[in-house]
C-alpha cells in the first residue's frame, strides 16, 4: 500500500493513463501527427488559435502521407473543428487534455512555485506532456508512432514519401528536423547523477558544456550541484519533490542558449514503443519526480536529447533535412526566437530563405548561413543547408537552430 508520505514525499510511480472518449472520431492509423492547441494559457503569442489552421495547412500542402496517418489536436476544450479547415480525407480527432490523458502535474508538486513567473502553466504543463506523460496517452490511444508539429511550425517545401515508413524501413526509432542548444546548468547535473546511478556511459562531450563555459554560474568542482540532484535522480523513498538549491543557483535557473547541443524537437517523429519500454520509462519517471520541469522549466527538448544521447545507439537517428522547414516564436510582430532551415531538396530553397528574410527580419540584421549536416550514423555524406536563426541570444551565441562553428553537424 501506497502510504500518504511517500505520495507527499513524490516517490516517482508508473502513471496510467485513462484514454476512453478522450478523442472524436476512431482510429484509422498506427501513425499520429499531433498538435497542442492552447488557446488560453500559452506563454507566447495570446493570438495563437489560428495559427494552428495555418500549419496544418502546411502540412496538408507539402506532405501527402499525412492523408495515411490521424493527426490529432490536444486541446483544453476550446478548440473544435470549427478552427481547423482540412480535407474530407485526413482524419482530424480532437482529443481533451485532462489530468487523465496527462495533462497537469504530477502527484505532490501543486505546490511547486516557477522560479519566474513568466513561465505559463500552460507552458509547463506542455513541457509535461512532450517529455512525460504523452507517450503512454498515445499508446493507450492504439498508436506506435508519433510525429510532432507545435502550432507555430511550418512545412515549407513538399515532402514526396511517408516519413513513419521512412522511420521504420530503416530500423530508426527519432527522428529529428534541426539542432538548437539549450542550457544545461542544473539539467546536467541531473542527467550525470542519474546515468552514474545506472550505470550507463558518458555523454560524449559536445564541446559546449555550459559549467566549462560559464564558470561564474556552477560550483569549482560542481559538487554542490550533484549533491542536490542525487536524491531526485535516484528515486529513492524519501527523495524531495523539489530539489533545494543552494542560494547561488536560484537566481535566473534556466538561461537560453549557452547549453549543450539538443534536438530542436519542436518536431520530431518517433516511436511510442521505445519511450514506453523499461528504461526510457524509468527515466521519464525520474525526470518528472524531480520537479525540475515545475520548479526551473526544464523543458522536453532537453530531456528528450538527454533521453536519445543516453539510451538509444546512434544507428538509430535519424536526421531529416530534406524539407524546409519553419519554427519560431514571435512577440510584438518580432521573431524572438527560433527561425528556418531549408531542406537539400527544397528546388527553391534560395527563394524559401528570400521570402522569410523579406518577411520576418526586413529591418533586422539577419543572413543566412550554410551548413553540411549528416543524416544518418551509416551514412557518411553530408547534405548542404541553409539556416536562419533569430539573432543572438542575451549571452551573444547563436542558438536556435544551430550549426556548429565549423559548419558541419555530425551526429554527435
Ligand atoms: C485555415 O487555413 C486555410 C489555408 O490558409 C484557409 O483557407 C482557411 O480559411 C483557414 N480556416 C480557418 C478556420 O482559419
Ligand atoms: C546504411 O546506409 C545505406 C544508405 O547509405 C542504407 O541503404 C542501408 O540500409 C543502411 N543500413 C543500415 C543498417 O541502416
Amino acid at each position: 500500500m501506497r502510504t500518504r508520505a511517500a505520495v507527499l514525499l513524490g516517490v516517482a510511480h508508473a502513471w496510467h493513463p485513462a484514454v476512453q472518449g478522450a478523442c472524436t472520431r476512431q482510429r484509422r492509423s498506427r501513425d499520429a501527427v499531433v498538435w497542442l492547441g492552447q488557446r488560453k494559457h500559452s506563454s507566447y503569442d495570446a493570438s495563437h488559435g489560428n495559427t494552428l489552421n495555418a500549419s496544418l495547412a502546411s502540412v496538408v500542402t507539402h506532405y501527402r502521407a499525412i492523408r495515411a496517418a490521424d493527426v490529432l489536436i490536444w486541446h483544453e476544450g476550446d478548440l473544435s473543428r470549427s478552427d481547423v479547415d482540412s480535407p474530407s480525407e485526413v482524419n482530424v480527432r480532437f482529443c481533451r487534455l485532462a489530468p487523465r490523458t496527462g495533462w497537469g502535474r504530477g502527484r505532490g508538486q501543486d505546490r511547486i512555485r516557477p522560479r519566474e513567473t513568466r513561465w505559463s502553466e500552460g507552458y509547463m504543463r506542455m513541457i509535461r506532456f512532450y517529455a512525460v506523460t504523452g507517450w503512454d496517452t498515445l499508446r493507450h490511444l492504439g498508436y506506435e508512432w508519433w510525429m510532432r508539429m507545435d502550432d507555430d511550425s511550418f512545412f515549407l517545401s513538399n515532402i514526396d514519401y511517408n516519413v513513419f515508413d521512412a522511420m521504420r524501413g530503416g530500423g530508426y526509432v527519432y527522428g529529428f528536423r534541426a539542432l538548437s542548444r539549450e542550457c544545461d546548468r542544473m539539467f546536467g547535473a541531473f542527467v550525470d547523477v542519474y546515468r552514474e546511478d545506472h550505470g550507463l556511459p558518458p555523454l560524449l562531450d559536445d564541446g559546449t558544456i555550459f559549467c566549462e563555459r560559464v564558470p561564474k554560474h556552477c560550483s569549482r568542482d560542481g559538487r554542490p550541484l550533484r549533491r542536490q540532484t542525487r536524491r531526485a535522480a535516484s528515486r529513492r523513498r524519501g527523495a524531495r519533490p523539489e530539489i533545494r538549491w543552494p542560494r547561488r543557483f536560484r537566481a535566473r535557473p534556466y538561461c537560453e542558449g549557452p547549453g549543450r547541443v539538443g534536438f530542436y524537437n519542436n518536431w520530431f517523429v518517433s516511436s511510442i514503443e521505445w519511450w514506453t519500454s523499461e528504461p526510457v520509462s524509468k527515466f521519464r519517471r525520474a525526470f518528472d519526480a524531480s520537479a525540475l520541469i515545475f520548479s526551473h522549466r526544464h523543458n522536453d527538448l532537453i530531456f528528450q536529447s538527454a533521453a536519445v544521447r543516453l539510451l538509444l545507439a546512434r544507428e538509430r537517428w535519424r536526421r531529416f533535412a530534406d524539407f524546409s522547414y519553419q519554427h519560431h516564436t514571435v512577440r510584438d510582430g518580432r521573431v524572438t526566437w527560433g527561425g528556418l532551415e531549408t531542406g537539400y531538396d527544397d528546388p527553391d530553397a534560395k527563394r524559401t530563405v528570400t521570402d522569410y528574410l523579406r518577411r520576418w527580419h526586413a529591418h533586422n540584421p539577419v543572413s543566412s548561413k550554410k551548413c553540411r549536416v549528416q543524416l544518418t550514423r551509416n551514412d557518411s555524406r553530408f547534405y548542404d543547408v541553409a539556416y536562419v536563426p533569430h539573432g543572438r541570444t542575451r549571452w551573444g551565441v547563436p542558438a536556435a537552430p544551430y550549426c556548429p562553428k565549423a559548419g558541419r553537424a555530425p551526429l554527435w
